[in-house]
């Protein structure tokens, strides 16, 4: 299948280049139906799938999920497995359809604390969708924002020690450089499912600017009216970065 643009998205105006999810509620879900939290899970896959196709017909160039935080590991060990199973089941099933629609699939995260089925079919489907120009989705797997920050305080301690860069030399870009999501620009929206109102260690440095959105709906209800009210709610945003509302509206015109 072939992800086409819908009537519904056509007249949306001033669409963010880069969307940030945290998908959060697929355990509640399964909870309210009676079943067991992987249902919930399996269920999430589904929101997954639509909301890149989504992402994809209203023009949306990034797309950036999170599907297992680094405090994710504590979860019960036969939750934290199955997690891992259907990671490994939704590549195996999606990367050919993916492809077809042109989407680069990059994974970030502590990949090496994944076990090596998964970190083989992640390697594989990165290599295989490398060259795609569309919707780049990128799944944060083992992740966590504190770890990321951690990760390039090294890289820029190491480039000291080695004589490469001066202290006075680091600077936004330098540090910024060592992130998961260096190559990407910073997320402009996040939404979060689920209700709760926080960023529980997402992308802490590259959401200083970005539009939060949340929403009470639970992940596996995630659906184009849900994504319709939170693009529509940062298309009436003023982004000013620290600027006023006046020079803004100056470099506007
Ligand atoms: C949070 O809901 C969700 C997760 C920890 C896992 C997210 C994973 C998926 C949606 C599955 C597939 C993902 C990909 C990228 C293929 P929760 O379990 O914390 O829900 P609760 O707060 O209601 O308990």
């Amino acid at each position: 299948m072939v992800y086409e643009a819908s009537s519904k998205s056509e007249a949306l105006t001033n669409v963010p280049r880069h969307v940030a999810i945290i998908m959060d509620g697929n355990g509640r879900w399964a909870r309210n139906r009676n079943k067991p939290r992987r249902a919930g899970h399996r269920a999430g896959v589904k929101s997954v799938r639509a909301s890149v196709e989504m992402a994809v017909q209203k023009g949306i160039k990034y797309l950036t999920l999170f599907a297992f935080s680094s405090e994710n590991w504590s979860r019960p060990k036969e939750e934290v497995s199955s997690l891992m199973s259907l990671f490994i089941e939704a590549l195996r099933r999606e990367v050919d359809e993916l492809h077809r629609n042109n989407v680069r699939l990059k994974f970030v995260g502590a990949l090496g604390e994944l076990n090596s089925g998964l970190r083989d079919r992640i390697r594989q489907s990165e290599l295989r969708t490398a060259g795609n120009t569309g919707l780049c989705l990128t799944v944060a797997i083992a992740y966590g924002g504190r770890w990321d920050i951690v990760e390039a305080s090294k890289r820029v301690a190491q480039k000291v020690a080695d004589g490469q860069l001066r202290v006075g030399d680091i600077d936004d870009a330098e540090f910024s450089a060592g992130l998961q999501l260096s190559s990407i620009p910073d997320p402009d929206l996040l939404i979060r499912t689920g209700g709760e109102q926080r960023i529980s260690n997402f992308l802490l440095w590259n959401l200083a600017y970005a539009e939060l959105w949340f929403t009470d709906v639970l992940w596996p209800e995630f659906d184009e009216n849900i994504f319709n009210e939170a693009l529509s709610f940062y298309a009436g945003k003023q982004r000013r970065f620290g600027h006023t509302g006046d020079q803004i509206e100056a470099v506007e015109c």
